[in-house]
């Protein structure tokens, strides 16, 4: 893959949830769905989810949806970018462009869930709320014990928000 060649961002598409269930497989330590589920996802959820695609291939995607009781806050489900495409910001320019996305208009915070060892996400979404100047606050999210029977790392709960209007306008 040439690092320079164009990348293509855009909503996804149904016809993306195969290759990207591939990619989600190919980013450990991300729990692959069902294809069924990345259907839904591609369909349902598309306004707030996004691919990226070079040369053909795709290379990054991120699910997310707006969280059904708080609709001003956008959940992020999944961040997969494929090796070959890593350390460019690629991740950090999905997140700002979902954004500005018309379905994310009314969006004041992001939430997301992160493990303890998951340094490449933890150091995206610290970037990502310096980049906003926007408050990041950690909680207990799904505990390891009370939530996964002991078989997944306890996830901890990131709230970036509120976003102020005017660092809304600088992304
Ligand atoms: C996490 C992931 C999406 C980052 O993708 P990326 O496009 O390489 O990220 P970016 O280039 O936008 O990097 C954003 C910041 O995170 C930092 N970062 C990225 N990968 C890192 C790593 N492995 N260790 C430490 N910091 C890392 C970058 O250095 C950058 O900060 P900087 O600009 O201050 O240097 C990618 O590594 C991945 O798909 N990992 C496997 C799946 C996963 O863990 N997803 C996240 C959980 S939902």
């Amino acid at each position: 893959m040439n690092p320079t060649s164009e990348i293509e961002i855009y909503p996804p598409v149904s016809t993306d949830g195969a290759a990207l269930h591939r990619l989600v497989a190919a980013c450990p330590p991300l729990d692959p769905n069902s294809i069924y589920c990345n259907l839904l996802q591609t369909t349902h959820f598309n306004e707030t989810s996004i691919c990226a695609k070079q040369q053909g291939e795709l290379v990054g995607y991120i699910s997310g949806y707006l969280i059904p009781d708080r609709p001003d806050t956008l959940f992020v489900w999944q961040v997969a970018v494929a090796e070959s495409a890593r350390g460019q910001g690629l991740a950090g320019r999905m997140l700002q462009e979902l954004l500005i996305r018309p379905a994310c208009w009314n969006v004041q915070a992001l939430e997301t869930t992160i493990t303890d060892s998951n340094q490449a996400s933890r150091a995206l979404f610290r970037k990502f709320a310096d980049s906003l100047n926007a408050p990041l606050i950690v909680s207990v999210g799904f505990d390891r014990h009370k939530h996964f029977d002991g078989a997944h790392d306890s996830e901890e709960l990131w709230h970036i928000g509120p976003f102020t209007k005017n660092k809304r306008e600088e992304i």
